[in-house]
């Protein structure tokens, strides 16, 4: 089956249902063995979560974006909603919880300046059928819904069917991987796992695109439209009923990998709303997961509209 095209010109309206995290980075040569204790370079506290992350670089590359999730009553809260609304973000849709504090994330870059993440997701862990009702609110006329796996799973899956009975695409970035109830795969139109989270999701081990190949079969057997297996590094292999490829990784510098992911699901989601076939929307969404990595930071990382441009005519 052909993945729905949008033609427009307008903005694309876009909805992000998912985590808002406050991120707080350490920057270090080498992880600590148990009991050791290894001096790091530098921390840095960035504003994150995969949602408001997704949320801001959708906003970034021009699309109008609604965000909907929950924060803390903390000092972390009002500083990650400023945020959003300082990149043009409506968060009408979040709620500010007094019971139970911002979601956070540990994150530890290595030399490579790969991210090793735990995520202590607070808030986010409680949201429920008021965000429902937010997300169902903010559907009317949207181009699309992006999910991640941050907050509670039977909200988002009652979203993503919510968003498929009104014919809105459903792009879902099944991160952090955990156990779905039978088909719930099926509801995203697009499907974004990295390589561990498309293992988690087929049992194919992913270690490069023939192997990435045959996890995009597997999600579709499960009911996906499409499937993209982000591959850092190696590049993104992607899948529909139609048509598949592989689209190699720009070469670029690496500074910081956090939130290379969401910019390339908020990339892929912008481009296909407006319009792009999927292998030109695969290729703008890898540009702007590539530019990301040059950045330090979650959100401060994503790039701006004529960046990914720039990449993308330059390459
Ligand atoms: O995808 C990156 C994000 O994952 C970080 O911003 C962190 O908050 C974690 O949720």
């Amino acid at each position: 089956m052909a993945i729905s095209k949008n033609h427009q010109t307008a903005a694309p309206k876009i909805v992000v249902l998912g985590g808002i995290n406050m991120d707080l980075i350490g920057v270090t040569p080498r992880l600590p063995a148990q009991g050791e204790t290894v001096i790091g370079e530098r921390f840095y506290t960035t504003p994150g979560g995969k949602g408001a992350n997704q949320a801001v670089a959708a906003a970034k590359l021009g699309a109008s974006v609604k965000m909907v999730g929950r924060v803390g009553a903390d000092a972390f809260g009002p500083t990650m909603l400023d945020d959003l609304r300082r990149h043009g973000i409506d968060v009408g849709g979040v709620a500010v919880d007094p019971h139970n504090p911002s979601g956070i994330a540990i994150i530890l870059l290595d030399a490579d300046r790969q991210n090793h993440i735990v995520a202590i997701y607070g808030a986010n862990t409680a949201c429920d059928g008021a965000q429902l009702e937010a997300v169902k609110a903010a559907l009317d006329g949207a181009d699309a819904l992006m999910l991640q796996l941050e907050i509670p799973a039977d909200v988002s899956l009652a979203a993503a069917e919510h968003a498929k009975a009104l014919g809105v695409r459903v792009v879902w970035d099944p991160a952090p991987a955990l156990d779905l109830p039978d088909g719930a795969l099926a509801l995203a139109e697009v499907l974004t796992p990295n390589q561990t989270e498309a293992a988690f999701f087929t049992g194919v081990e992913v270690t490069d695109a023939g192997s990435a190949k045959a996890a995009a079969e597997a999600l579709l057997a499960q009911g996906v439209k499409v499937a993209t297996v982000k591959m850092g590094e190696q590049g993104v292999y992607y899948a529909s009923q139609t048509e598949s490829g592989h689209v190699p990784a720009f070469g670029v510098e690496v500074t910081d990998t956090v939130a290379a992911g969401d910019a390339f699901g908020a990339g892929l989601c912008v481009a296909l709303a407006e319009g792009k076939s999927l292998v030109e929307s695969v290729r703008f969404g890898a540009a702007a997961g590539a530019l990301a990595v040059t950045r330090p930071g979650a959100q401060e990382a994503m790039p701006a509209r004529h960046e990914v441009e720039k990449l993308l005519d330059s390459s």
